[in-house]
């Protein structure tokens, strides 16, 4: 599918497909998106307990496609000292060649090598960036996800339920429930009726927060147990 690049209100780059009119972030800023609900209403929250701190934090987000969540965990752990276990999923990764219109690490005034690593980095294997941040990328479509018990938190980053419906069904967010350890958190930008009743279907207990720039709320689920 074509890929085309659009700077979003905070000054951040994304992706546009022209073929669905879907972006990988919002149009309203796509740092200020990640870090609301990702970083604050996922992350930050989870650490909120002491314990959670003390050891690996096992992130999983679905759709690593421009590496910027990543990326702001990275950054984010190597600020607050913890040490992080991320697994990104992705079928259609972003080339190499279109890595270079994103504009991430200079408007979060990081070392470009460090984003740039996320992606040269191999697939299939647990690669070191940093000594707290170790990044395994798994080629594979959503619904192939099996693992059980094995996160802490998900950040569920699919495109809209307007152009993937089946990306936010009950098979999916029980695959998200399975996966994640108790107590675990999966966090998303959507806000829709439809996706809250099919979290809380699988067993989900689902708060509505406030959301980021251009949208009312968000959605935070829990495995409480
Ligand atoms: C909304 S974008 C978000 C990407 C990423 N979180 C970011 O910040 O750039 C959704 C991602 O899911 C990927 N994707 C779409 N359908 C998929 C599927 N069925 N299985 C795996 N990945 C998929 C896309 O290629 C894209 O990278």
């Amino acid at each position: 599918m074509k890929r085309e690049f659009l700077t979003t209100q905070d000054g951040s780059v994304t992706i546009h497909l022209p073929d669905w009119n879907e972006q990988y972030h919002s149009i309203h800023g796509a740092i200020n998106e990640a870090k609301h609900v990702f970083l604050k209403h996922g992350l930050e929250f989870f650490i909120t307990s002491e314990e959670n701190k003390a050891h690996p934090i096992a992130i999983l987000e679905i759709g690593f496609g421009t590496g910027l969540n990543a990326f702001l965990t990275s950054l984010f752990a190597k600020e607050n000292g913890l040490s992080i276990n991320y697994t990104g999923a992705e079928a259609y990764p972003v080339e190499p060649s279109e890595i270079q219109h994103l504009n991430y690490s200079e408007l979060m005034k990081a070392p470009a090598e460090m984003f740039a690593l996320l992606h040269e980095s191999s697939w299939e294997v647990a690669n070191v960036i940093s000594e707290d941040f170790i990044l395994t990328k798994r080629k594979q479509f959503f619904s192939e996800i099996k693992d059980k018990e094995a996160f802490h938190i998900i950040y569920f980053d699919a495109f809209g339920a307007r152009v993937q419906p089946e990306l936010w069904t009950e098979e999916i967010f029980r695959a998200m429930f399975n996966a994640l350890l108790s107590n675990g958190v999966l966090v998303t930008y959507s806000a829709k009726g439809s996706v809250r009743r099919a979290m809380q279907a699988v067993g989900f207990t689902v708060e509505r927060l406030p959301g980021p720039p251009g949208k009312r709320e968000m959605l935070r689920a829990i495995k409480v147990g």
